[in-house]
């Protein structure tokens, strides 16, 4: 796989990111960008069958990469990982907290626990691996980026523990900013939209509607990971040396006028595909 990257190639040489739920997705992207301005990738995922794969592949783009298959709500075996990283590579520059569950359902059927499940994995998730993370980034004067939602400042039907989850992470980057800001680490959040080929997409666009869905985007499309992978590369770099606090939002403009049209039209395929045949 090739990367197109705009940066130079050695922006990263040497240094590690860490990136939780790193095996897949919009954070498998984000480590393939990572790895394209030479960066080591610390990687995190449930299954290590998966974690193996995408390893092959960030090596293929010239990383060093150590895996780790951790749940994130287990802050031992999360602080486990990061040392084991560290003796493997180094001191984390930069951590992305990327690890995250979503299932569409009305919010009366959803069960306490499967609220929960959301809010441990996302929220309780990402403080882990910011407090676990702490000692080491204080002393890279590193940083932290969060993967939001445009959940976390919109209403979206069928998201009611998504949206809390989102927004506490994003309200938690402002708080850890203020507060890091003294040891010279910065924290932001990227807020993307759906993403092309990503397991969000998989559960959360009804088949059939990806084509209407793309109409109401400003920009016409889905973004893709090397969209979120070059802003995340941007973000974490000296280019945004002076930028902390910040969510920014990379979404095409899908939020632009509000969720009313995706939410009516995602209600609408749900309830088809709910309905007795
Ligand atoms: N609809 C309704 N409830 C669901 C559900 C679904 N599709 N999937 C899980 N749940 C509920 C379960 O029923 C359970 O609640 P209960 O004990 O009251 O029955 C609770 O959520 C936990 O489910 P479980 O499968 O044990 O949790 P998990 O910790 O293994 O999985 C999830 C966490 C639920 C977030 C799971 O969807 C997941 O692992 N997702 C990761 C991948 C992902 O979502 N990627 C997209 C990110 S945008």
């Amino acid at each position: 796989m090739n990367i197109t990257s705009y940066f130079a190639k050695d922006l990263f040489q040497g240094k590690t990111v860490f990136i939780t739920g790193g095996s897949s997705g919009i954070n498998l992207g984000i480590a393939r960008n990572f790895a394209a301005v030479g960066a080591n990738l610390g990687i995190v995922g449930r299954a290590q069958a998966k974690l193996d794969v995408a390893a092959a592949e960030l090596r293929e783009l010239g990383a060093q990469v150590s895996t780790h298959s951790a749940d994130v709500r287990d802050y031992p075996a999360l602080e486990q990982a990061m040392r084991q990283c560290r003796e493997e590579l180094g001191p984390m520059h930069t951590l992305i907290c990327g690890a995250a569950g979503n299932f569409p359902l009305a919010a009366e059927q959803i069960s306490p626990n499967g609220f929960k499940s959301v809010l441990d994995i996302d929220l309780l998730g990402s403080f882990h691996a910011c407090r676990a993370g702490f000692e080491q980034l204080k002393e890279t004067q590193g940083n932290i980026i969060f993967i939001s939602a445009g959940q976390a400042f919109m209403p979206y039907a069928f998201q009611a523990h998504v949206g809390a989850a989102k927004a506490g992470i994003d309200q938690m980057m402002r708080n850890l900013a203020l507060e890091w800001g003294r040891f010279g680490i910065r924290c932001n959040s990227i807020a993307p939209g759906p993403i092309e080929g990503t397991e969000g997409v998989r559960r959360l666009v009804p088949e059939g509607s990806a084509d209407k869905l793309k109409k109401m985007i400003p920009l016409g499309r889905f973004g893709t990971p090397d969209d979120i992978g070059q802003l995340s590369v941007f973000l974490a770099s000296p280019l945004a040396g002076y930028i902390t606090g910040t969510r920014v939002v990379a979404d095409g403009g899908q939020n632009l006028p509000g969720s009313g049209a995706w939410t009516q039209l995602i209600m609408a395929e749900m309830a088809k595909a709910q309905k007795p045949q």
